[in-house]
């Protein structure tokens, strides 16, 4: 048995699906703060606190836990400038409460969603996983953090894990059922969309004076599914004896963010109104992926390898749920 926290999350429930749909037994643990019930769909599901060690070391036991996927933390790259202390509570002292809650269960295998954020600012080139990790924003310096506790837990207990960088997760599930949802939503996908159903007056595009081909930043967009997909082959990897280990998660290709806007154009047919603003502090000018390690190692694919069908599939989701979850 899996248990996921943070699986009413928009990663953790694509996962949870796909897990599910492979035939793997799952329980979600989610405290519901930034996660939706009706993303669990029928999956066994303890509504808890990472910090309540004593409800995980329960629900490892009644469930008989074997592997944990670890999502739950707090993602506002802006919120954790301005209230560190909700960050590093709640993403580093509550995986150490995970970590424990594992050790006197017995639970040995864990997958953890860590970012591109932990590399921060690294110029044009492709990222790879031994690119420095210098964080430029408390978020990913809370997601670092958790990967040095996991690597120290291995070093002492024999932990082990596999740490997933994802760069931008896009995209949605194929039957539009579940998709991003998130209050205030901040992500540029979501928020084009939003624009085109009318919902926002137009999409503000951050900063147009980058040193990139257009000027607006540039990013490595990659489909929730085929995150979901690494994350369970890292499972089987762990479960096969693997040794604990960390790999990047993206396209290897890199959009613009007028890139992004031209693509939902197309994508929906709407002429969605966009006006250039301000940079948003903290933004680095490009972040693309090198995922040739997981390719090579875990034999990872990704299927949605063109922006266009990942911004498909979150128009799909968009378009039947302009509210998200919300009825
Ligand atoms: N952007 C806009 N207008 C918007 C929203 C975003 O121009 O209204 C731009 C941003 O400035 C950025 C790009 O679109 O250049 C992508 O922004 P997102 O907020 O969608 O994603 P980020 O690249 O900031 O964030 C991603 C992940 C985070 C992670 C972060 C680390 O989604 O979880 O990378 O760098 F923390």
């Amino acid at each position: 048995m899996i248990l996921v926290t943070g699986g009413a999350g928009y990663i953790g429930s694509h996962t949870v699906r796909e897990l599910r749909s492979r035939g793997a037994d799952v329980v979600v643990y989610d405290n519901l703060v930034t996660g939706h019930i009706e993303a669990v769909g029928d999956a066994p599901f303890v509504k808890g606190d990472i910090f309540d060690k004593d409800l995980l070391v329960k629900t490892f036991q009644d469930y008989n836990v074997d592997s944990v996927v670890h999502f739950a933390a707090y993602s506002l790259v802006g919120e954790s400038m301005t209230n560190p202390a909700k960050y590093y509570r709640n993403n580093v002292a509550g995986t150490l409460s995970l970590l424990d809650a594992m050790l006197e269960a017995g639970v040995k295998y864990l997958v953890f969603s860590s970012s591109a954020a932990t590399y921060g600012d690294t110029g044009d080139g492709l990222i790879t996983e031994d690119s420095p990790q210098r964080p430029t924003s408390v978020y990913g310096q809370t997601k670092l953090m958790m990967e040095q506790l996991m690597s120290d837990y291995d070093k002492a207990y024999g932990m082990k894990y596999v740490a997933l960088r994802y760069f931008n997760a896009a995209g949605a599930h194929i039957s539009g059922e579940i998709g991003e949802d998130h209050h205030p939503e901040s992500h540029l996908i979501p928020i084009i969309l939003q624009a085109a159903l009318g919902l926002r007056s137009h999409i503000g595009i951050f900063g147009d004076d980058y040193p990139t081909r257009d000027g607006t930043c540039i990013r490595d967009y990659i489909h929730i599914t085929d995150l979901a997909d690494a994350h369970i082959r890292a499972l089987d990897y762990l479960k096969s004896g693997g040794k604990s280990t960390y790999y990047n998660l993206g396209n290897g290709n890199g959009f613009s963010v007028k890139e992004v806007i031209e693509t939902a154009r197309r994508v929906t047919g709407i002429d969605i109104p966009a006006k250039v603003e301000g940079r948003r502090a903290g933004d680095p000018a490009t972040l693309v992926a090198s995922s040739e390690k997981i390719k090579r190692e875990l034999g990872w694919d990704p299927q949605f390898d063109t922006l266009e069908e990942i911004v498909a599939s979150a128009w799909k989701w968009h378009s039947s749920h302009p509210h998200g979850f919300a009825k």
